[in-house]
């Protein structure tokens, strides 16, 4: 900004909206005075000149001209997942990201928005419009589309049909088996039970999300011969032979009659202790066992070649709530990279920001942003730990959620709090953040006080009262940045994801770009 200068007061445009004819935007000119010039930099600064914007622009487009398709083969993958982080949760997330550094926000990105290419992901599950994170785990970790609550299943498999989810032709191959039979090094990272859903999609195979320990399973007579998602991780592949497997839920792993570290029981009826029968399996003085910060950082990277870091009974704590001895998800991450990184065939690492569901189903939205920030901090780190020559990165999302972004606050307005706008049907203050439904079930409203909105698991206002705040049907983004990131443009459906990461990484049965240059 050669020329830049400030001018203390300016014009703005306060758009009004005209319910009787919605087509119509009239502006109406109002006079702003300078409150917090730093603050309102964006605003009140550089971005009020015609050149600023052309500026920007044309930057912009000099960038993208220069920009080179990656042909290279990618040694490397990671596949970060955020639960239910639907376009209008990043856009709320790079809004906050940037006012807790006193920006206004709107023009901040997240580290996964710089990438240079950008998709749609089709979420749906085979039997349901909108998915969950079982039927969309199957989709972008297996290649197949299945059914709701299914994981690792082809839609043969109906919900808790255990007798056809034995039956092999049924079961499907992970992108995990995918990396292992090409002898990469493989890892999971999640902040969520390791049995949860989405990790469980790297490599278990049920016709019920929920049977993640035998406990769980209790009530399902007639699933006496499958086994829990739990007993899969640690017994067969491609679980067994993860180098690094980190997270949350402890209790499906241990039995009923074993209390962990942090005094809470383990709830498996069957007497198993996998964490030492995973121990045992490995009888490796480089296989490691460790529970809480302090493990992860004494641990010697150099001399891992397995860990499974179990950090939490249930899922691991919202990033606001959590102390010290957990590590966050970027620390996971980087842990996780540490480990892998020293396999000179390269690695495919899956990690999960999986709370930005949980404090959707809550209508925390606050916590939602929050985690969707942690979430972003992982990617960074990820970014930093490789690189763009040999490494693909592929950030997405499972399925939306019903939150929405109301007009038309002010620029820089507190995107957690009230929008600058009143209602002009009954003259209360609405939150710029709402909720299509949820435990918040709004019966009538009223007028909201900043008081109560203080709170980090305020939840924010919904329309339809639900226990749990559902998932939303509406596509989902993909970011990509490395070797073949060009494959993931357009409108796609979610299961070929990983058919294109398997071409970039030449690994599984489809076709590969080591392939076609023979
Ligand atoms: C970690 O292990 C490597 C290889 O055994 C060794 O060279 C290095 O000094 C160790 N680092 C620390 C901090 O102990
Ligand atoms: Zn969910």
């Amino acid at each position: 900004m050669k020329n830049g200068f400030v001018i203390s007061i300016l014009v703005i445009l306060k758009f009004s909206f005209s319910i009787s004819d919605a087509n119509v935007l009239s502006f109406d000119k109002i006079r702003v005075t300078q409150e917090s010039k730093e603050k309102k930099l964006h605003i009140n600064g550089f971005e009020a000149t015609t050149s600023y914007w052309r500026t920007q622009a044309q930057n912009k487009l000099k960038s993208q001209l220069k920009h080179k398709v990656n042909e290279n083969v990618a040694k490397n993958v990671i596949i970060f997942l955020g639960d239910g982080m639907s376009l209008s949760t990043v856009t709320a997330a790079r809004i906050y990201f940037g006012q807790k550094q006193g920006l206004s926000g709107e023009e901040s990105l997240l580290s996964f928005e710089k990438f240079p290419y950008i998709g749609l992901s089709k979420t749906y599950c085979y039997d349901k419009q909108t998915a969950d994170s079982a039927c969309s785990a199957t989709a972008y970790l297996t290649g197949v589309k299945a059914n709701y609550a299914t994981i690792g299943v082809n839609p043969k498999v109906q919900l808790n049909d255990c007798e056809s989810s034995r039956n092999k032709l049924n079961q499907l191959s992970s992108i995990m088996n995918w990396a292992q039979n090409a002898r990469k090094a493989t890892g999971i990272v999640t902040n969520t039970r390791i049995t949860h859903a989405s990790p469980a999609g790297t490599y278990a195979r049920t016709a019920n999300r929920d049977w993640e320990s035998d406990a769980d399973m209790k009530a399902f007579p007639d699933a006496r011969k499958c086994s829990d998602i739990a007993k899969q991780l640690i017994r067969e592949e491609p679980g067994n032979l993860f180098n690094v497997i980190y997270g949350g839920g402890r209790k499906k792993i241990l039995s009923e009659k074993i209390i962990d570290e942090e005094g809470q029981r383990g709830q498996r009826i069957d007497g198993l202790d996998l964490i030492d029968e995973w121990l045992t399996n490995k009888n490796s003085p480089k296989a490691y066992y460790i529970h809480n910060s302090e493990g992860m950082n004494q641990m010697n990277h150099s001399n891992v070649e397995h860990v499974l870091g179990l950090f939490e009974s249930d899922h691991m704590k919202f990033h606001l709530d959590a102390g010290s001895d957990q590590p966050s998800l970027k620390e996971m991450t980087a842990s996780a990279i540490n480990v892998l990184k020293k396999h000179e065939n390269g690695f495919v690492l899956f990690v999960e920001g999986g709370r930005i569901d949980h404090a959707h189903h809550q209508n925390f939205a606050k916590h939602a942003l929050e985690e969707t920030v942690e979430f972003s901090e992982a990617i960074q780190t990820g970014i930093e730990m490789t690189s763009e020559e040999d490494t693909l990165i592929v950030v997405t999302s499972d399925h939306a959620h019903t939150m929405t972004m109301s007009g038309y606050s002010k620029r820089g307005q507190d995107i957690l709090g009230l929008n600058s706008e009143i209602s002009d049907v009954d003259n209360l203050p609405y939150m710029t953040l709402s909720y299509a439904n949820g435990p918040s079930g709004v019966k009538k409203r009223y007028k909201i006080k900043k008081d109560e909105m203080k709170f980090n698991d305020y939840r924010y206002p919904s329309l339809v009262p639900l226990n749990s705040e559902t998932h939303g049907g509406d596509d989902v983004p993909i970011y990509a940045r490395g070797p073949h990131s060009h494959l993931f443009t357009g409108v796609l459906e979610q299961n070929t994801i990983p058919h294109f990461i398997a071409y970039a990484a030449c690994i599984g049965g489809g076709l590969t770009v080591c392939d076609t240059r023979l």
